[in-house]
């Protein structure tokens, strides 16, 4: 009878361990479901992301053809799309955003060719928009952010006579 009683102590004792540190475990698993699915990192790695200037002309070596990585700006910020290729990729429905400002087609919704701006143009100041059109960038601005990382900063090319 002692001997059964020492093995179900110990039993116990390896069971509330058990129990102990997979409730340690689960402190780690990240809990906001769109924070999870924005860090393309797996659980436990932490991703460094150095924000970096970049102009219209090198923004555009990201719009989908030339690399793996898509691109685009909103507001300045440059934010990294590539897990939304389907959308900004090559033959997707916003292809015209990738590597580009998609600041006025978003505000305007539309994704037609004229609302994007080459990259040997002037970055668009959007001081025509109206406030309907503005509040809408805002909120797409703030999609973006939750969904994609944010990268770099969208800057004038300074050798570029405009
Ligand atoms: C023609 C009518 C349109 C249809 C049927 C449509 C449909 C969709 C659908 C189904 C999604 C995915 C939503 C989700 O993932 O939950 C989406 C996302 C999106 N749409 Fe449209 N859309 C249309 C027009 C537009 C226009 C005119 C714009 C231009 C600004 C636009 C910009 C976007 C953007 C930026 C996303 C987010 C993609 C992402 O997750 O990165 N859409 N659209």
């Amino acid at each position: 009878m002692t001997y059964f009683l020492i093995i179900l102590i110990i039993f116990t004792i390896y069971f509330l361990k058990k129990l102990f540190f997979s409730a340690g475990d689960n402190q780690t698993i990240e809990i906001d479901p769109y924070k999870g699915d924005k860090k393309d990192s797996k659980m436990g790695e932490e991703e460094t992301i150095v924000i970096t200037d970049y102009t219209p002309r090198t923004l555009y070596k990201y719009n989908g053809h030339d690399d793996e990585k898509v691109y685009l700006s909103i507001k300045g910020k440059i934010f990294d799309v590539s897990k939304g290729r389907a959308f900004y990729g090559p033959g997707g429905p916003y292809e015209n955003f990738a590597g580009r400002d998609a600041s006025r087609g978003l505000a305007k919704n539309s994704f037609k060719e004229d609302m994007v701006r080459d990259w040997d143009q002037p970055i668009d100041k959007l001081e025509d928009l109206t406030e309907r059109e503005k509040k809408a960038l805002d909120e797409w601005e703030a999609f973006f952010e939750k969904k994609y990382n944010y990268i770099g900063n969208l800057i004038e090319d300074t050798s570029l006579s405009h």
